[in-house]
């Protein structure tokens, strides 16, 4: 830690990121996920295609960007956890459940988020291994995969118990040390992947789904969605910046910082449907096939390429490096709330609270297979997913909006996050987007939207 800055309320005792490279890598870190590799290409796919893209583009620009800078910026005046920093900036009012509604997010994401992340494992020993070769039954084997009760808990297993040992082992020895190695090894994974598949014979159908709109096939519940995917592939609306923002140091930036974290997300995001759309066309494969795009269908797009067990590998090695960087982000969210607010330890905080997210993620698990636990006639996988992106997040992000415009002000954000001027000038436009677009956007998206989701 730094000794000789001078030391806000909280900053004395609590860990700080060693550089300012360290949190930009760990931010981008958390944002980088499933989210952009798995989630992303299949939104797109069943969305339409680039008409899509190009709306999240721009709410990634207009809601995203400022929303960065206001969660990492609570994050660092308040150097506290999510509910802490409500807490503290307006004691004794009820703004507190924004933040607790963050820690809900988090516990509830991490739930089945880890278990996609343990097909993505165990598909990278499956490639390997040659069981996933040509004249596979891919559909077949996803299915058999996530309907075997035994196998896809026991990854779910492995996969939480990797995330809490990086938490246990604390921020700069745990979340730094990891983020370092494994966000440029994805980096460059990808780069290999974007390549490979664009240098195919007749990658160009797939180029040209992704890059020509069609804006007939937006609907409010695609809006919705955009926004839903927004949030979500940069981790905002949940309290996750915020807690990533309160190990920085006072002496930290923020707009450049946050402009390199939504940069980064949204390069990987648009570099992972180049990775995949011209692939699919490229081998015949249907765009639109949803949740099961990266295991039902890149198999074969990869047994039918040259050198396909090495892409197939690298690409699943890819998807769990880069779950695991969120997955960590995630279960910091809850943890750092015991950890500060709790007064628990942090290894003894890690392992129940990992431990309690498995729990509540063995439901979504078995929710596929003969035991099928449903909840609303959905598999409670899809209402863990449902809930997460139609409600909580855009939620949490409208509320944090008009806590930081209008309760702590957006001149007194402006000014924090101004104190130490990077490149970019947070200026009068963000009171514009923080105060009226972002909230009143998100607001009537959610009720258009649920409107599509729930009645029609
Ligand atoms: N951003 C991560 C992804 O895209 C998921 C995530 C959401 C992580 C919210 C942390 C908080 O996969």
């Amino acid at each position: 830690m730094n000794s000789n800055q001078t030391k806000t309320l909280n900053e004395g005792t609590r860990e700080q990121w060693g550089s300012r490279i360290a949190f930009i890598l760990a931010a981008a870190g958390s944002a980088v996920g499933l989210g952009n590799i798995w989630r992303f290409p299949y939104v797109v796919g069943t969305n339409g295609g680039a008409a899509f893209v190009i709306v999240y583009l721009v709410i990634i620009f207009l809601i995203g960007y400022p929303m960065m800078i206001t969660e990492m910026s609570l994050g660092q005046k308040t150097h506290k956890n999510a509910i802490g920093a409500f807490r503290s900036l307006a004691p004794n009012s009820p703004w507190w459940i924004t933040g607790a509604l963050g820690v809900l997010a988090g516990f509830v994401i991490l739930s089945f988020y880890s278990v996609v992340a343990g097909w993505a494992m165990s598909y990278f020993f499956k490639t390997i291994s040659g069981a996933l070769g040509a004249g596979t039954d891919y559909v077949g084997t996803f299915v058999g995969h996530i309907t075997n009760p035994v196998a896809t808990v026991l990854w779910h297993a492995v996969f939480m118990v990797i995330t809490l040992a990086v938490i246990a082992a604390g921020v700069v020895k745990g979340i730094e040390r990891t983020v370092k190695i494994l966000m440029p090894a994805l980096f460059v994974l990808l780069l290999a992947l974007v390549f490979r598949s664009m240098t195919l014979p007749g990658a160009g159908a797939g180029i040209a789904f992704y890059l020509t709109p069609d804006f007939s096939e937006l609907s409010g519940q695609s809006i919705l969605g955009a926004v839903g995917q927004a949030f979500f592939t940069l981790s905002l609306g949940m309290g996750c910046m915020i807690t990533y923002g309160s190990y920085l140091s006072d002496k930290e930036e923020i707009a450049d910082n946050a402009a390199w974290v939504v940069g980064l997300d949204t390069a990987i995001a648009l570099m992972a449907g180049f990775a995949i759309f011209p692939a699919v066309f490229a081998l015949g494969f249907d765009p639109a096939s949803g949740a099961g795009l990266a295991f039902m269908t890149l198999p074969g797009v990869f047994a039918a390429m040259p050198g396909g067990t090495i892409f197939g590998a690298a690409f699943f090695l890819l998807l769990t490096v880069a779950a695991l960087t969120s997955a960590i982000s995630l279960l910091e969210v809850v943890v750092a709330w015991v950890v500060d607010e709790k007064g628990w330890d942090r290894k003894k905080a890690s392992l129940i609270i990992g431990g309690l997210i498995f729990a509540v993620g063995i439901p979504a698990t078995i929710s596929m297979n003969e035991v099928d636990f449903q909840m609303f006639g959905m598999p409670f996988f899809d209402v863990l997913d449902i809930f997460q992106e139609s409600i909580l997040l855009p939620l949490g992000g409208l509320l944090t909006a008009v806590f930081a415009g209008h309760v702590y002000t957006a001149k007194k954000l402006k000014e924090d996050a101004n104190k130490n001027r990077g490149k970019i000038f947070i200026g009068g436009w963000f009171d514009v987007l923080i105060k009226y677009l972002v909230p009143i956007g998100i607001a009537v998206v959610m009720v258009v939207g649920w409107y599509d989701v729930f009645f029609k």
